[in-house]
């Protein structure tokens, strides 16, 4: 009787359930009933069959070790929509029968089962089990994003592949790839082949660990079209938008080795090379037509290989105008523009291909830089630079869109206090103390900021330059934890953050990390989790 009775129940009532959830980040509202019976997951879960999130659902829990399979009718899981959830938000009901996912767009349902993975707790019979609970959740940000360099150092898919997974459980859905640069172009443009073939290969770079020492090797490299396209819907299936970053007019010398005639020929001692040290260097694009239909044939291709992409960030930062000052067509365009100085030569640059990109259905976003010589208005900002705070003011202030990445607490690869192995690989670009306690500690709002420009910060971001950051085991080292106080930052609503219940979570979470094998820095000593990861500038 007992088990023909059973037969008609939905899921499995779990023993009664003490422990509660440990979510990352903190949700906007979640209600846990302890002491009672929760949902087993001890002879896994059942996905409803044919149900566009199934799939989705099934790669979640699989990867989590609960087995699934798919019913007919009688599923465990059921998926509702509810547009008033919004595009990200979510609310999940989890009784002895049955786990209940309303979401507004696919990410929300993501997102609901991401919550639900760092939900699983061991029941009274030791068994895997949700505790009975409610949840309704929405981002505090649209943007929460990692920044990844490849210029410096690039990493094979396999390993964009673990970080991508790594964002999902986290709730990130944006990663910027920065894929040229002066030290390595690595974007594969069909048009152009001499942008890869010669314009990734540096002579050589800094030794590891003695930064003015030149080692004396080659460092070469770049993705496919293919590769790009399998991260670009790798990303995509787990929630994350691909942003691509295409560097002017600075930070271009291997663009310029390439095809020179793209540099400023006219100068003295015109010379380029991909360069070999780290900083930032002269080579600017000349600002002539010719750099133009290159560039549009560039973002051309860009807008193709990265067809999701809202945005195309064209970099901005750091452009030397030493070169532009010298050369006399650069003056020349000045004049027949009518442009006062090389920052308005800067902006008309940007402008020129704003167009470009807009032609798209796509927007410019650009770093700080781009508002010097006048900010498009119809340009996103990325403000890195905290020691000019009045940078995003004056943008906010004039209607355009911000993405806060400010370097007093979201530069990942600056130092994050005490702890760190003295080997020489583990050198960081500076001996900054930026800790997780000091991103945790971020308001992504400026200060002073009115009401009403609020929305126009779209969200938080970490950048994570790899000069010092040759392989995913240092790059671990240098994100995490620091990226599990970035999410709760960019997530949960300013009035729930709390550094010690975040902490209390964040140890419960590095049983996780453990077993993913990420060589996170301990909380507690700032050792390696993984003392035997090797750091190298080979790519393996
Ligand atoms: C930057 O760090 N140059 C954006």
């Amino acid at each position: 009787m007992a088990f023909s009775l059973s037969s008609f129940c939905w899921g499995a009532a779990s023993a009664p359930v003490q422990e509660t959830p440990h979510i990352i980040p903190l949700p906007a509202a979640l209600q846990v009933k302890t002491g009672e019976p929760g949902f087993s997951l001890k002879e896994g879960v059942k996905l409803p069959e044919g149900h566009p999130l199934s799939t989705r659902a099934e790669r979640i829990f699989r990867d989590n070790g609960i087995k699934t399979s798919l019913a007919k009718s009688g599923a465990d899981v059921l998926f509702t929509e509810d547009s008033a959830l919004g595009r990200e938000g979510y609310r999940i009901a989890v009784t002895p029968d049955s786990i209940s996912i309303a979401s507004g767009g696919p990410n929300g349902a993501l997102y609901a089962l991401q919550s639900l993975m760092q939900s699983i707790v061991t029941d009274g019979n030791g068994a895997p089990a949700l505790p009975r609970m409610d949840v309704k959740d929405q981002p505090r940000f649209a943007w929460r994003g990692l920044m990844m360099d490849s210029c410096r150092h690039m990493m094979p898919v396999r390993d964009i592949k673990k970080i991508l997974d790594l964002m999902e459980r986290y709730k990130f859905n944006t990663l910027h790839w920065h894929l040229t640069d002066d030290q390595g172009w690595r974007l594969p443009i069909a048009k152009y082949p001499r942008l890869t073939a010669a314009g990734a290969i540096r002579a050589q770079s800094p030794v590891i660990g003695n930064r003015n020492k030149p080692d004396g090797t080659p460092y070469s490299g770049h993705y496919t079209a293919d590769e790009i396209r399998e991260v670009v819907q790798y990303a995509k299936d787990r929630g994350i938008t691909v942003i691509p970053e295409v560097e002017l007019p600075g930070h271009a010398s291997a663009a310029i080795t390439a095809y020179p005639e793209l540099g400023n020929t006219d100068i003295p001692g015109f010379a380029p090379k991909v360069q070999e040290t780290w900083g930032v260097h002269p080579y600017t694009f000349s600002p002539t037509e010719k750099t133009f239909r290159f560039l549009e044939d560039v973002i051309d291709e860009v807008c193709l290989l990265f067809p999701d992409s809202p945005y195309i960030h064209i970099g901005g930062d750091e452009a030397p105008k030493d070169q532009w000052k010298q050369s006399p067509a650069a003056q020349q365009v000045m004049k027949d523009n009518g442009l006062a100085n090389e920052n308005e030569l800067q902006s008309y640059f940007i402008r020129r291909v704003e167009k470009m990109i807009n032609k798209h259905g796509k927007r410019l976003i650009g770093w700080d830089e781009i508002q010097e010589g006048g900010l498009s208005p119809t340009a996103t900002m990325m403000v890195w630079r905290s020691w000019m705070p009045n940078s995003s003011r004056h943008a906010l202030a004039q209607g355009n869109d911000v993405v806060m990445t400010p370097n007093s607490h979201l530069y990942f690869d600056y130092d994050q206090g005490p702890g760190k192995p003295s080997a020489p690989e583990y050198e960081t670009i500076n001996n900054d103390n930026m800790t997780w306690q000091r991103v945790y500690s971020l308001e992504p709002i400026p200060q002073g900021t009115p009401k009403e420009q609020e929305k126009q910060v779209l969200g938080c971001q970490a950048n994570v330059w790899t000069e010092y950051i040759p392989n995913l085991p240092k790059w671990e080292y240098h994100v995490f934890p620091r990226a599990l106080a970035l999410a709760e930052v960019a997530w949960t609503p300013r009035e729930l953050k709390n550094e010690k219940d975040f902490k209390k979570r964040l140890d419960r979470e590095l049983p996780f990390l453990d077993a993913r094998r990420v060589n996170y820095k301990r909380p507690d000593n700032g050792a390696p989790a993984q003392p035997d990861a090797v750091i190298t500038r080979e790519r393996r």
